[in-house]
């Protein structure tokens, strides 16, 4: 490249991107730099003295050079293992622990035997789920799982700092930034010092990890260590964020699972603050750094990955969940964080929103042309220009001044609404909720503990509510009262959005860390959970408004641990280019497998015009995503999907109509992963732990154990290589979604015209499907099924369905569901049987779904005859080439027990 072309190219990159500068980099963080530059063990070493253990928890005091550190290890079921380490009793301050991010009781298991040695002590957890061996000196924890694996370790690089409270003396020597720090124009007041905490995490025998989301950056995790900044986890509004990097986002779980062949790991760091984490594989490291470890340390010819974890304030507060499996790890993840309730069926159809929908007379509009194309359409929304100002809970009087009948219009179609609500409000004493706040003393305030926090967003100058205080999050949940919010019904739902929070005046266009919650907490302690505690006060009063009954759909835009519990979250402010859309999949796995399963991105990009074809390629990946819902910045052009070409409006119709048709299939994951953990979008190695090479693979994606989906993600490609997993004993066998044709295992390149969706359905599956296409998803409940079965190489296959009435909480309530497990089995070269069986004796739901179609792919020869359960002859076809066989009206309800035999 000549020097000139160089130089434009370098002007225009930097025009479109972020601005960098209105965030900090670990540099700019004082204690991260000093974390970061820790080169030497930091000297801390157990006193054995101190150790004592009973039941489920064992004590022990840390001495080091700087302070002393008191030391807890908690037993807890599903081999979990809880490790704190904190200042001794008397510290100055408390230090905050999120207890509210956790799903609730943790069960301690006590452990089965602590054995004392010389230097060491070996902990065996209850139920030998694992095994926790402490060295003395100096200070290393060794983890095991239950096949006594060493998995994970803590301080192996000696990297433990807890920065101790203290108080200030006068003429002493403080690190910089210790007191007090500045950013740009801000000063952060920093009261009570600098409290911050560190330390290495290592998992022993893995070259990949994954998680730490948000960050728009690949899935496998990268090494950050000498290259570049650490992940930055601190909930930020980032304008038009770029690509490829460790810049935090809207949401963060510190949460890493690292996997290897047939083996998992989990690691959660249960901190709120500013976190940042440095990585490390040993794959790219090619053994640097090694003197830093410790003798102690496994063998140094194992692939291992490095992280250390740096907060700004809190505890060190770490999980650890052993596996084996990654399905273990998600269940004891989920098991500590919670899971998301099963969502109603309306949400997990398709939405349509934009910034913003201008009156009613336009929504009336947009709700007529979804019918009038015939294109299928659950949830109209509406951004902030439909309030009265920015003041939520409130309507626009000319726009929007009819709203019940606006809403009960689109709900006569089977349709819903969302509105926006955020957690600024505006100042204005005529403004109820301002000054019922004011009156109750229910926002931030600032440094001095006393005077309201003030900052701007959308209203223009705003107060934020302090939904650490019980008081408030009682009067937010009230709001929601059908006669608090006036013009809402029950088919309004809600959006949460600038919930980081967005402060425009503020530091890093947010909150200042020294503003004070409930209780004197400072922000900075609870930063990172501040949206968490909004939504999950919003979704209450999203329940308590029909005492109850409905199940609410709640859309927030940041996220922490435990987010899941509440909301959904999308991955805000993207823009309209290929690579946008290339990294909705692995932003989407990031979340997913850490306990997140209900993610999607905005389809279309929001910033920006994107061009036919990027449209439709993102609708194609969007219809495979969980939340999938189209979105558009207010200064983009229209986007409803008649307003293009027939082609592209038909490719988006037929992806629209590809999500619903595989939605009893997205509500059977759902409720697989309110049992279990599991996210219906997921990483092709939770289905295939030993396909080393699609250990890092983040252009497909599972969704179940059913389907593989390769996202076409690449301007004009009119294929696509997609590698089939061939699994464990290499027999695996794949058919095309749409056509039901083979598939090999392997590499395939695979014709990807732009009506086709790359979707591959997996031998030995049984997947449940609504071939009826309505114009929105609750007037498809009741129809009948249709189950596509597909043989593996015994010609066998299994799935199940679950149901429910998909919107009320009588499944949870009064064991109002159903579900029923399907199978394919081949007896004989003369015989095979498939059944449906009631598989939940518990469940009272009895569905009015019958099957009215079974395809089953992979069938080597004709039947001579098919038969009912009742006796009656089943009339079918088959299709000799493609090996597909089709049998029309088995008749059978979804929930009954029933058999169809074959005869061949
Ligand atoms: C920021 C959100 O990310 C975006 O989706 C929304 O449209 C605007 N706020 C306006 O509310």
């Amino acid at each position: 490249m000549r020097r000139e072309t160089w130089l434009l190219a370098a002007v225009l990159v930097f025009a479109m991107a972020v601005k960098r500068e209105d965030f900090k980099t670990c540099d700019q963080a004082t204690f991260c730099k000093r974390h970061r530059s820790i080169s030497e063990n930091t000297g801390y070493a157990v006193d054995f003295s101190t150790v004592q253990h009973s039941g489920a928890i064992l004590t022990a005091t840390l001495k080091g050079p700087e302070n002393e550190l008191s030391l807890k290890l908690t037993g807890l079921d599903g081999g979990r293992v809880r490790l704190q380490i904190d200042e001794p009793a008397g510290a100055l301050r408390k230090r905050f622990i999120p207890e509210f991010a956790l799903s609730g009781v943790q069960y301690e298991v006590p452990f089965d035997k602590v054995d004392v040695q010389s230097d060491y002590l070996t902990i065996h957890c209850g139920g030998s789920k694992a095994k926790v061996v402490i060295h003395q000196k100096p200070f290393l924890v060794d983890i095991y799982n239950g096949l006594n694996e060493l998995v994970t370790q803590v301080n192996a690089a000696g990297k433990l700092k807890v920065e101790h409270f203290r108080a200030k003396m006068d003429g002493q020597e403080y690190p910089e930034g210790f007191w007090d720090e500045s950013f740009k124009h801000f000063r952060d007041s920093k009261p009570f010092g600098s409290s911050s905490v560190g330390v290495d995490v290592s998992f022993v025998g893995f070259r990949h990890a994954f998680g730490l989301p948000s960050h728009a950056d690949a899935f496998s995790l990268r090494s950050t260590v000498n290259n570049g900044e650490p992940y930055r986890l601190f909930n930020l509004d980032v304008f038009e964020y770029e690509l490829d990097n460790t810049m935090a986002l809207y949401a963060h779980v510190p949460y890493i699972i690292a996997h290897k062949k047939q083996r998992s790991v989990g690691f959660l760091w249960l901190n709120a603050a500013e976190t940042w984490v440095d990585t490390r594989s040993s794959e790219d490291s090619k053994g640097m750094f090694r003197t830093m470890l410790n003798k102690v340390m496994a063998d140094e010819s194992q692939p291992r990955f490095d992280a250390h974890f740096m907060a700004e304030a809190g505890l060190i507060d770490l999980f650890f969940f052993v596996g084996p499996s990654s399905q273990d790890v998600q269940k004891q993840m989920a098991e500590t964080s919670g899971v998301t309730p099963i969502p109603p069926l309306f949400a997990i159809a398709y939405h349509q929103c934009r910034w913003n929908y201008n009156d009613e007379q336009d929504v009336a509009q947009v709700n007529a042309g979804f019918d009038e194309w015939d294109i299928p359409m659950d949830v109209i929304w509406l951004d902030i220009e439909h309030t009265d100002g920015k003041k939520y809970f409130t309507w626009h009087p000319t726009k929007f001044a009819t709203p019940k009948k606006m809403i009960e219009g689109v709900a006569s179609k089977g349709r819903k609404m969302v509105t926006i609500i955020d957690p600024h409000i505006k100042r204005d004493d005529s403004y109820r909720v301002n000054k019922d706040a004011k009156d109750l003393g229910l926002f931030v305030k600032k440094a001095d503990g006393t005077t309201d926090f003030e900052g701007h967003c959308w209203p223009g100058s705003s107060e934020y509510l302090d939904f650490f205080h019980p008081k408030t999050r009682e009067y937010w949940a009230q709001q929601f009262a059908f006669d608090r919010y006036e013009g809402s019904t029950r088919d309004l739902h809600t959006w949460n959005d600038m919930n980081e929070p967005s402060v425009f005046s503020g530091p890093e266009v947010t909150m200042d860390r020294d503003a004070i919650h409930y209780g004197g907490i400072e922000h900075r302690e609870v930063h990172n959970m501040y949206g968490m505690m909004y939504t999950s006060a919003t979704y209450k009063g999203l329940v308590e408004r029909t005492a109850g009954k409905d199940r609410p759909f709640l859309l927030s835009r940041a996220g922490f641990i435990g987010t899941q519990r509440t909301a959904a979250i999308w991955t805000g402010d993207n823009t309209a280019e290929w690579g946008h859309l290339r990294y909705s999949v692995p932003m989407l796995l990031q979340l997913s497998v850490a306990g997140i399963p209900f993610v999607g991105a905005d389809v279309g990009g929001f910033f920006g015009n994107p061009d036919e074809q990027l449209l439709l390629r993102w609708y194609q990946a969007g219809a495979y995503q969980p939340f999938f819902r189209a979105h558009a910045h207010i200064d983009t052009r229209r986007r409803e999907p008649w307003l293009f070409s027939d082609e592209t409006r038909e490719g988006i119709r037929d992806a629209i109509r590809q999500r619903y048709t595989l939605l009893p299939y997205w509500y059977t994951l759902f409720q697989e992963h309110n049992a279990t953990g599991m996210p219906p979008m997921r990483p092709i190695f939770y289905e295939f732990p030993s396909d080393e090479a699609l250990f890092t693979e983040d252009k497909a994606h599972m969704v179940g154990e059913a389907l593989l989906v390769r996202a076409v993600v690449d301007k004009d490609a009119t294929s696509v290589e997609v590698t089939l997993p061939s699994g464990e004993n290499k027999d695996t066998l794949w058919y095309d979604w749409e056509s039901g044709v083979e598939r090999p295992a392997g590499l395939n390149h695979v014709d990807a015209p732009l009506q086709k969706i790359p979707v591959f359905q997996r031998g030995g599956t049984i997947v449940p499907t609504w071939q009826r296409i309505r114009r929105a998803a609750s007037l498809m409940k009741e129809d009948p099924l249709t189950l596509i079965i597909a043989l593996d190489k015994n010609g066998a296959a299994k799935g199940r369905i679950y149901l429910d009435d998909m919107e009320t909480f009588d499944y949870k309530n009064l064991n109002n569901f159903c579900i029923s497990e399907f199978s394919y089995a081949t007896n004989s070269p003369k015989e095979a049987k498939i059944t449906g069986k009631h598989a939940d004796s518990n469940g009272a739901f009895k569905p009015v779904n019958w099957v009215e179609r079974i395809e089953v792919r992979g069938v080597p020869s004709e039947p001579s005859k098919v038969i009912s359960s009742r006796g009656l002859t089943l009339p079918f076809a088959y299709d000799r080439d493609a090996r597909l066989l089709s049998i029309r009206k088995p008749g059978d309800f979804a929930g009954e027990d029933w058999t169809i035999t074959l005869n061949f």
